[in-house]
C-alpha cells in the first residue's frame, strides 16, 4: 500500500492509464481489459489490473487538477513501478480548426504552475509528451480516421476561467487546448524516466461554445482508449 493507493506491490502494471474519473477507469477496465481485478478504493479513487491482448494494463483515477494527479502519479511511480503513463480525458478546443471530437496530442504542456514548481524554482522547465508513444498514436489515430491534432496544449488550474486575454494570447501562440492535468504528468515522467502521453478528446470549444453532446461521449473515450493501449504495446 501507498498513503493514497490500497493495491498490493506486484497489483500494478508498468502501464497505466490515467482518466481524470474514477467512475471512467471501472468502465475503461470492465470494457477494454480481461480478467479485471479492482486494486484501488481508497476515496473512492478506483483503479483496475487486468490485460490487453495478454499485457498487464491498470486504469487508475486521477481526480481532477494537477494536485490530484501529482499523488496518484507520484505514488504509481515511486512505489508502485509504473513506467508508461497515458493520460486519457477531455479538453476544451482553442483553435478554429480543432473540431469537437477530434483527438488532440499534447506534445508539450505549457502552464502557469505545477505542483512541482516549488522544487523547479526559477527554472521555466518545458513538460513534454513521450516522442514515440506520440509519433505511434498520431498513427493509430490516423489509421482508425481519427481526426487527430499534435501540438502544444495549456494545462489550467481552474475550469472557470476569468482570464479572456490569457486564452486569447494562448490562441495567437498556437496552443490547441486546454485541459487541467498533463503538464504536471509530463513533469514527473521527466523527472523519474518515464513515458507520458497526454490523449485528449475534444469535449467542448472555447472559441464556438460547442459542446460535446453526452451520447457521443462514450463513443469518443472508446477511440482514445484503444489508441492508448495500441500505442503503449507495439
Ligand atoms: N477547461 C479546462 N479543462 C477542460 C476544459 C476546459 O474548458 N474542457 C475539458 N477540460
Amino acid at each position: 500500500m501507498s498513503i493514497h493507493i490500497g493495491a498490493k506491490p506486484g497489483d500494478i502494471a508498468e502501464t497505466v492509464l490515467l482518466p481524470g474519473d474514477p467512475m471512467r477507469a471501472k468502465w475503461v477496465a470492465e470494457t477494454f481489459l480481461d480478467d479485471v481485478r479492482c486494486i484501488n478504493e481508497v476515496r473512492g479513487m478506483l483503479g483496475y489490473t487486468g490485460t490487453w491482448n495478454g499485457h498487464p494494463v491498470t486504469v487508475q483515477g486521477t481526480g481532477m487538477g494537477m494536485p490530484s494527479l501529482s499523488i496518484y502519479v507520484n505514488e504509481l511511480i515511486r512505489d508502485y513501478g509504473a513506467k508508461t503513463l497515458i493520460r486519457i480525458g477531455s479538453c476544451g478546443a482553442m483553435q478554429e480548426h480543432v473540431k469537437v471530437r477530434d483527438i488532440v496530442l499534447g506534445l508539450s504542456a505549457t502552464t502557469m504552475s505545477t505542483p512541482s514548481r516549488g522544487i523547479m524554482r526559477d527554472l521555466n522547465f518545458a513538460p513534454t509528451a513521450h516522442f514515440r508513444l506520440t509519433h505511434l498514436a498520431w498513427h493509430k489515430a490516423t489509421d482508425r480516421g481519427v481526426t487527430v491534432h499534435t501540438g502544444p496544449i495549456y494545462s489550467s488550474d481552474v475550469f472557470y476561467d476569468e482570464r479572456p486575454d490569457l486564452n486569447e494570447l494562448m490562441t495567437r501562440h498556437g496552443i490547441l487546448a486546454v485541459e487541467m492535468e498533463a503538464a504536471e504528468l509530463y513533469l514527473l515522467a521527466a523527472r523519474h524516466g518515464c513515458r507520458a502521453l497526454a490523449i485528449l478528446t475534444v469535449s467542448d470549444h472555447l472559441l464556438t461554445g460547442e459542446a460535446l453532446p453526452s451520447e457521443d461521449r462514450e463513443r469518443s473515450f472508446s477511440d482514445m482508449v484503444e489508441i492508448a493501449l495500441a500505442s503503449a504495446f507495439i
